[in-house]
């Protein structure tokens, strides 16, 4: 089987686009059956309309939330803590904090807005400003997400990402920069949010015990776990806001679909087919991979002569996108053309996308598992949870009667959990021990609404401890190292690297690689032409492994002439704004280093340096290859398999370390550096055990 190539990805890309989608219509076994037949339904609804011609007051006037205005604002005035539960997209997150804002009911202070994700708190931030009489975002209203921020002095109503304000809590755990803070999103639970909960609540009872500036807290979600936010927030009061929500017609397939990619396909080109041009599709799936194989997928279908339906055009949406591109799918398309959405969960709750009429739901998402017995995060994709689903489908009748087909069965969904587990209870806690120490408070101690398990913990602290950053397990304070650490918006091993480059004398190295691992995906892999952009960025190859190619491509990158940048990216399959992202990265972590006392040093060709150095870190994601020529990790003796788009993939190096583990029908690593065994017992005395 040739999987050299995005085995990750399911089958889709390996077989020749058209039969796919041509083959279902023509061909009545192949086609998704789906249990409620009333295909009929399809073309009934909707004018031929776009929406977005109202003026943003009268859209405003007309959200489900306009009308409680006033008794919202007597209920915040009245109780310093409030649950507020409504349905996605009845204005919550737009609408209130300028309720706030209007009412000055934030005093002296400012409101703050959380967000779990970027795309979210950098969409609302734009729309509220403009919301308000065509601010610019920066002045009134502003947001601000890792590695950006955009507010001023001016800034009253600041969107963040959870993470963020979690960071500015460690230098003021009193968060007395603002009087109301609003918990959004709650109902996703991210472990971030889990933690606010506990800091505001902290920080909401010692002002009020020191009588200074009291805090506000509005805990905002679009389920309906009242009774739990309340309980843990005092029993505080909780309200319900109706939302205007149309029905929305559901149809499970009749067999389960292993192949949900292709499936995805298969029904969108079954609703183009019949549906007006106005209603877009909003596909649901699960990471960057995925959905630039069903994007790529759609568009290339779409070309066909003999395709019928409207122009479309295909949005993709994910995390790992830079701001700028999550922008684009909140753009208007031309009239008569359909917007076609694909998107991870990030268009469940947090962002609403106007006009979609139809959704498709894979019923599946990846998500962050870790397991302290084996003592790795590994990313996986899992079925969702029926409030997903319900949410997911709920996205489709937000204008009008809307339509949902979900990729599973009706027996599938009620097997499904009720709802999502908490992040808390599920990923990594040395990051959240960590950065809780910096504030001073111990972990074991934390009021958490959601305890996670002792294991978690335990094992939390063994690796804080193998890093340096405490002395003891369950220890209460931070080592000098460990308090560096805290200082970093990073993961506490790339910290630990950050830290230990300025030792191995290759800081700039260390910047440049954390940079580029950051979160976006800086090779452009096509799926009809991996092998081409393999063979075209082969000069940036290095036997040293993953880590070091990216080392190459940005020294290259930082080579080229500003007007040749984008003939020379597109050449080599560079994705330009990913790695135009890693630079500001890469700037503001060479700043923070800066303000670190760190001096920037450089190992020039000594590559040694920087692999010992990174090993500082990741010496806990080891792999050695045994006599069998399988890969074992050395902290749990699991196998594991180097991923096919690692440039080491076909060869065979003694000793390697990795960022990343993915777990599929097998556990891939990525993103790999070879080492020296040796180098363990040198670095990290007393951890090798083998
Ligand atoms: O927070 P909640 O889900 O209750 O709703 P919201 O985010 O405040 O959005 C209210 C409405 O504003 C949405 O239904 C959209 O119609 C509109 N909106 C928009 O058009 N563009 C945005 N970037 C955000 C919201
Ligand atoms: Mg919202």
């Amino acid at each position: 089987m040739d999987s050299k190539y995005n085995f990750s990805t399911k089958p889709i890309l390996k077989r020749k686009p058209e039969p796919i989608v041509f083959n279902i219509k023509n061909d009545n076994s192949k086609k998704i059956k789906f249990e409620d037949k009333s295909n009929s339904l399809l073309n009934k609804h909707g004018s031929n309309e776009r929406r977005g011609k109202l003026s943003l007051q009268e859209q405003k006037r007309r959200l489900p939330i306009f009308d409680k205005r006033n008794q919202l604002l007597n209920l915040i005035t009245r109780y310093n803590t409030l649950v507020i539960i409504g349905e996605t997209g009845c204005g919550k997150t737009t609408q209130i904090p300028q309720y706030i804002f209007s009412a000055r009911l934030q005093g002296n202070g400012k409101i703050a807005v959380t967000q779990p994700r970027r795309v979210a708190a950098i969409s609302i931030a734009l729309r509220v400003a403009q919301e308000m009489a065509n601010g610019s975002v920066g002045d009134t209203v502003g947001y601000s997400v890792r590695f950006e921020d955009v507010t001023s002095k001016k800034t009253k109503i600041k969107f963040l990402t959870d993470g963020m304000l979690l960071r500015e809590a460690i230098s003021d755990n009193l968060l007395m920069n603002y009087t109301v803070i609003i918990l959004d999103e709650a109902h996703e639970r991210t472990i971030h949010t889990d933690v606010l909960f506990g800091i505001v609540k902290q920080a909401q009872k010692l002002r009020n015990d020191k009588q200074v500036m009291p805090l506000k807290v509005l805990i905002m979600s679009a389920t309906m776990d009242v009774d739990h936010f309340s309980q843990y927030f005092n029993h505080c009061k909780a309200v319900y806001i109706e939302g205007r929500t149309y029905p929305v017609n559901i149809y499970h397939s009749i067999k389960p679909q292993d192949d949900y990619q292709t499936a995805c396909v298969a029904t969108f080109f079954k609703i183009h087919k019949q549906a007006p041009p106005n209603h877009d599709v909003l596909i649901f799936l699960t990471g960057q991979d995925e959905i630039e194989a069903v994007c790529y997928h759609i568009r290339t279908l779409l070309r066909e002569p003999d395709v019928e339906g409207p122009p479309a055009r295909v949005f993709p949406l994910y995390a790992a996108q830079s701001s700028a591109q999550q922008m684009q799918v909140f753009q208007s398309v031309p009239i008569n053309t359909r917007k076609v959405i694909v998107s991870t969960n990030v268009a469940e709750t947090s962002v609403t996308i106007t006009g979609v009429k139809y959704v498709i739901d894979s019923g599946m998402v990846k998500v962050r598992s870790y397991n302290p017995a084996t003592g790795f995060e590994v990313l996986k994709v899992n079925r969702i949870s029926q409030e997903q689903a319900w949410q997911r489908s709920g996205r489709s009748g937000r204008e009008s009667e809307g339509f949902c087909y979900r990729l599973y069965t009706k027996n599938q969904f009620d097997s499904m959990c009720l709802s999502t587990v908490p992040e808390i209870q599920r990923v990594n806690l040395a990051n959240v021990a960590l950065q809780l120490l910096a504030l001073g408070i111990h972990i074991l101690n934390f009021d958490f609404m959601d305890k996670p398990s002792p294991e978690s913990i335990t094992s939390a602290f063994e690796q804080l401890k193998q890093l340096q950053a405490v002395e003891e397990i369950f220890s209460k304070r931070l080592t000098p190292l460990g308090s560096k650490m805290a200082q970093f918006p990073l993961d506490p091993r790339f910290s630990k690297i950050l830290i230990s480059s300025q030792e191995y004398g290759c800081v700039e190295e260390a910047l440049t690689i954390i940079a580029m691992l950051s979160g976006e995906s800086i090779l452009f892999n096509p799926p009809s032409k991996r092998e081409e952009a393999q063979m075209m960025r082969q000069r940036f190859s290095s036997a040293y492994g993953d880590l070091i190619m990216l080392l190459n491509v940005f020294r290259e990158f930082n080579k080229i002439g500003q007007s040749n940048i984008r003939s020379w990216c597109q050449e080599h399959y560079i994705n330009l704004r990913n790695i135009v992202y890693a630079k500001q990265i890469r700037l503001q972590l060479q700043e923070l280093c800066e303000w670190c006392h760190i001096p920037i040093s450089s190992c020039e060709g000594k590559l040694d340096q920087i692999r010992k150095c990174m090993l500082t870190g990741l010496f806990m994601n080891v792999a050695e290859l045994h006599r069998d020529r399988q890969y074992i990790m050395l902290s749990n003796k699991q196998v594991v398999n180097i991923h096919p788009s690692s440039v080491l993939h076909g060869q065979q190096p003694a000793c390697v370390i990795f960022t990343e583990v993915i777990q599929t029908s097998k556990c891939y690593l990525r993103n790999l550096l070879t080492i020296e065994k040796d180098w363990l017992n040198e670095i990290v005395p007393g951890y090798a055990k083998c």
